[in-house]
Order: structure tokens, then C-alpha cells, then sequence
């Protein structure tokens, strides 16, 4: 795992943004692994700019994306498939069939089961990813195993929280998501992992520092032999090594 500390988080995104750019300009069909929450908003801008500039094109890409909230159908402006498409699928050349966001309205074991049948047909080119507060990946929360593929989660108190922003007030958040384990996730074949802001840093210590442990569902990631992880100095701010 290599780390990055940026002071700029243009420059930030804009290193993000080479890493798909790269991908998309030399994989014949690329397969996009994709992310929600705020964290992967201005990568997303950055590969806006690039196909408007004919720089990359989406137009043999696939693209699977971590997680949904159980209960939102995709017309929910809070819903993860809504969230792709306001922020980055609406304003690109990518073919919408070639994208897939588990449904969070149809039968969560079929859902799941059919996710992760599709994910083994396909292998992850590259895959975005944030961190939640407490280290979870996607929503992997904390004592995940790092076998586990696709399931419904019930989301912790902190996920909740962490969440309720986005939403009118903490009871409309949803307490359950569909998302892919971290198997499905540890199977890309490059990850890009960006964290911001002050209350990242524990989870980022947790990232780089601790020994792997299902505590730490990010810790898994320091097995993988190619992942980039890129960091502000606030969410950098409690690394000691
Ligand atoms: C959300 C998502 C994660 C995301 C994380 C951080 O709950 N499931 O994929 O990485 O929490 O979100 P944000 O980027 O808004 O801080």
C-alpha cells in the first residue's frame, strides 16, 4: 500500500483522476468499481472535465458500485443509484446498462445473490473507495468478515450518524444496506482509496497502521499488492510511522 498526503485536494482529485484516466485509456472494457458519500464527488468532477475534453470515454466501460440503502427505490434523491447518476453517469458517455447499483427495493437475498453472480463474471479494474469514520468499507462495518461477498447489513450507530446529513434527520436514514463484502472488494485489481477531513484520521490510522483485523474492515486492504490511498493532511494528521 503506498500513501499520499495532499495539501491541495485539487491536486488530490486530479492524481485520483489519472489513475482512471490511465484505465479507460488502455483497458478495452474497463470495468469501473464506483463509490457515494462525499468523498468521491470531486474525482467524479475531474472525469467529467476529462470526456467533455474526448481525454477518456466511458463508452466500453462497465461500472459496479459498492452499496445501496435497503428500502430507497432509485427515484429516492438519496438513494446511491440517484446519487451516480446526478454526479457522474448523467454527464458522461457511459451506456446506463453497462452500470449496475444493487437494487435496495427488490428481495434482498435475490438482490445479493444476483450481485454477486454478476461481479464473478467480471473482474474490477479499478475500484474508488472512501472510509466511514469507524474504518468500514462500503458498508462493511466493523467485525466483517474479510470472506464475506454481498449482504444486507445492518448499519451501526456511527454509520447512521455519520449519514444523517444527507437526510431531513437521522430517522429517515435507513438502517440496513445492501453492499458488496470485502472480498468482492479485495478482488479489483487496483484500489484507490481517498480520505479527507479531520474525522477520518482514526480510520486512516486504523487503514495503514493497525495489523489487519475484521475490527478494522480497512485493514484488509494492506494485504492487496496495489492500492493507492490519498489523503489530505487532516485526515493524514494521526499517522505516527
Ligand atoms: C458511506 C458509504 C461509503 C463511504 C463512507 C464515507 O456510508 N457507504 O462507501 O465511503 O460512508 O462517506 P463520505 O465520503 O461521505 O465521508
Amino acid at each position: 500500500m503506498i500513501y499520499k498526503v495532499y495539501d491541495n485536494t485539487d491536486e488530490l482529485n486530479r492524481e485520483a483522476a489519472s489513475h482512471f484516466e490511465e484505465v479507460l485509456t488502455s483497458v478495452e472494457s474497463p470495468v469501473l468499481g464506483l463509490a457515494t458519500g462525499s468523498t468521491p464527488v470531486g474525482l467524479y468532477k475531474e472525469l467529467i472535465k476529462l470526456c467533455k475534453d474526448e481525454k477518456i470515454s466511458f463508452k466500453n466501460a462497465s461500472s459496479f458500485n459498492l452499496d445501496e440503502y435497503v428500502g430507497l427505490d432509485a427515484a429516492h434523491d438519496q438513494s446511491y443509484a440517484y446519487f451516480m447518476r446526478q454526479n457522474l453517469f448523467d454527464h458522461v458517455d457511459i451506456n446506463i446498462e453497462n452500470t449496475h447499483v444493487p437494487s435496495g427495493l427488490g428481495d434482498n437475498d435475490k438482490v445479493c445473490a444476483d450481485y454477486n453472480a454478476e461481479l464473478e463474471k467480471h473482474v474490477v479494474d479499478i475500484q474508488i473507495l472512501g472510509i466511514g469514520s469507524n474504518g468500514h468499507i462500503a458498508f462493511n462495518e466493523p467485525g466483517t468478515s474479510f470472506d464475506a461477498v454481498t449482504h444486507v447489513v445492518n448499519l451501526t450507530e456511527q454509520s447512521i450518524t455519520d449519514n444523517a446529513r444527507f437526510f431531513d434527520s437521522i430517522d429517515d436514514v435507513p438502517k440496513q444496506a445492501i453492499t458488496m463484502g470485502l472480498k468482492n472488494i479485495y478482488a479489483s485489481k487496483k484500489i484507490i482509496l481517498i480520505a479527507m477531513g479531520e474525522n477520518k484520521a482514526d480510520a486512516v490510522k486504523m487503514l495503514i497502521e493497525d495489523a489487519p483485523n475484521t475490527d478494522a474492515p480497512c485493514s484488509i486492504l494492506q494485504n492487496h499488492d496495489n492500492v493507492v490511498v490519498l489523503l489530505d493532511s487532516a485526515a493524514a494528521s494521526k499517522l505516527t510511522k
